[in-house]
Parts: C-alpha cells; sequence; structure tokens
C-alpha cells in the first residue's frame, strides 16, 4: 500500500452535511464495480451509490424488480474495495424493507457485510417510520423521492412525477417527512425543476437531482450514462465520454489484428532460451528424458 492510500479518510455524512452548509453543489455517481470505482473516488467524487440500477444497467434485467439482496452485496462490495474516499452507499432492493424489522437488518448487512457508509431507500411518508428506526441504529439514510422504480408496476410507466397540484404537494409533503425522519440526502428523481426548487429551499438537508433541474443541493447520473456506454440514454443524461464507440472500436480492431495474426507482436510475446526447448524436446543429443517425462513422446522418439 502506498503512503498516499494510507492517509486517504473515507467521507462521512457530516462532510457532505458541510459541502452543502459550504453552498457546494453535490456531485454523485453510481459504481457497481471496483476498477470504475476506484476511478470515480480519484476523480474526487464524494458520493458513489451502488443503485439497484445495476439490475437493468449491469445484469440485464428488464427493471429493478428483480434485484436481490444478494445482488446489492455482491456489487457493494466490489465499490467498498475500489473507492477509499467516497462515501459508498447502498441501495436498499424491493422487498428488502417491506417491513422495519427487514429494513433494520438489511440495512446492517449492507453496512457490516458490504462495506458501505449509508444506504438509500425509496418513498416519503410511506417510509418515514423505516427511515427513523435505520437511522437510530446508526446508519445513515439517503431519502429518494420522485419517481420511484421499485413502484413501477404501481406507477404503470417512468415518467415525471409532481406535475399537478395534488402529487407536488404529495411531494413536498414526502420530502419533509424524510428530512424530518433524520435522512442525511434525498434524491429527487424525475421531478419539475421549479418543484425540485422549491422543495431544496425548503430543507436544511442536501437534494440530489437525477432529471429534477438544476436548482438541486446536488445531481446523480447513472455511471453507463455519464460515460456513453449505451447507444440510448435518457434525456435528463449527459454523456461526458463515448465508451461504447471506444469499446467498439478496440473490440472490432482487436478482432482484426488476432485475424490477420498481429496480434500478439513481439511486445506482447514471451520467450524462452531456445536450448532449453531442445533439450525438453529431446532433440539434443546429449539429452535424456526425465524419468517423470518418459511418457511424453520427445521429437527423436517421433
Ligand atoms: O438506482 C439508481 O441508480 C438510483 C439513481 C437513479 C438515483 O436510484
Amino acid at each position: 500500500m502506498s503512503a498516499q492510500s494510507e492517509t486517504v479518510r473515507r467521507l462521512t455524512v457530516v462532510d457532505i452535511a458541510k459541502l452543502h452548509t459550504d453552498g457546494e453543489r453535490i456531485p454523485m455517481l453510481t459504481a457497481y464495480d471496483m476498477p470504475t470505482a476506484r476511478l470515480l473516488d480519484e476523480a474526487g467524487i464524494p458520493l458513489l451509490l451502488v443503485g439497484d440500477s445495476v439490475g437493468r444497467v449491469m445484469l440485464g434485467y428488464e427493471n429493478e424488480i428483480p434485484v436481490s439482496m444478494a445482488d446489492m452485496l455482491h456489487h457493494v462490495k466490489a465499490v467498498a474495495r475500489g473507492a477509499k474516499r467516497a462515501l459508498v452507499i447502498a441501495d436498499m432492493p424491493f422487498m428488502s424493507y417491506a417491513t422495519v424489522d427487514t429494513a433494520l437488518e438489511n440495512a446492517g448487512r449492507l453496512l457490516a457485510e458490504g462495506g458501505a457508509q449509508a444506504v438509500k431507500l425509496e418513498g416519503g411518508v410511506r417510509s418515514a417510520r423505516t427511515i427513523e428506526t435505520i437511522v437510530r441504529a446508526g446508519i445513515p439514510v439517503m431519502g429518494h423521492i420522485g419517481l420511484t422504480p421499485q413502484a413501477i408496476n404501481a406507477i404503470g410507466r417512468v415518467r415525471v412525477q409532481g406535475k399537478t397540484r395534488d402529487t407536488a404537494r404529495a411531494l413536498l409533503g414526502d420530502a419533509l417527512a424524510v428530512q424530518e425522519a433524520g435522512a442525511f440526502a434525498i434524491v429527487l428523481e424525475l421531478v419539475p425543476a421549479q418543484l425540485a426548487a422549491a422543495i431544496t429551499e425548503r430543507l436544511r438537508i442536501p437534494t440530489i437531482g437525477i432529471g429534477a433541474g438544476a436548482g438541486c443541493s446536488g445531481q446523480v447520473q447513472v455511471v453507463t450514462d455519464l460515460l456513453g456506454m449505451e447507444a440510448w440514454h435518457p434525456r435528463h443524461a449527459r454523456p461526458y465520454a463515448d465508451l461504447r464507440g471506444t469499446i467498439l472500436a478496440a473490440a472490432s480492431r482487436y478482432a482484426a489484428d488476432v485475424a490477420a495474426g498481429t496480434f500478439p507482436g513481439e511486445s506482447e510475446t514471451v520467450r524462452m532460451d531456445d536450448g532449453v526447448l531442445t533439450e525438453v524436446l529431446g532433440r539434443s543429443s546429449l539429452d535424456r528424458p526425465e524419468p517423470a517425462l518418459k511418457g511424453i513422446p520427445l521429437d527423436r522418439d517421433l
């Protein structure tokens, strides 16, 4: 371990609160694996979310519903190993917080076994008691309101939430309930920009927006959208790289080089002493096969 990595201090929710009170906008990204987490950490991203979006973007599930605690623990462990400084937040998957008791047990597992420092769960008023219980156990919780993907079967389809008077009022109530339950931050997903800004102004805790405009205290993006890994990305995402193009080009060039016999080249090849091989193959008149190699045909016996 280098001297530099030994001195890295893990960020805590206290640091995140300070960023917020200092008026700094907080960047958060999802991460699902060790090397990406390590890079995002190196880039200075303070919050890494192991989202249940892992099901869609990494595991090929249709949506977030099939994501299990085992899936989450597997990816949370990898991210926690990769990121030394960022605060790692583990999403609580569908049904893992259906009762307060299961919520407490599963939140504890995501920290104790997974190595996360906080959990995130969906729902406002309906989840307030669960959030309160988990926070009381010493586990920091991030809330998540607006579009809540685990409720997709109840909502019908992915769409902006809170556009009408009643739904906007309900979202404001949800945000306050999550804050009063003790959450350290709250994700606002697919919420009209003006409503997200109004919620942000009324909360003490930071709001982290995704498709919720620039008036939030911070922003979160799904890392595969940020890196341009898919042909399609949601309207609210901005690809900062074209990894899809880079990966396609790299894989095609590699396949062409293998086909042409130009990979591996000299610099990618390991050689041995030709004399040793001559002896092994029994091409030298002085060579006697080792007793253990008796069954192996040597060139001179063929
Ligand atoms: O699972 C996820 O990636 C999320 C973010 C979109 C906030 O919940």
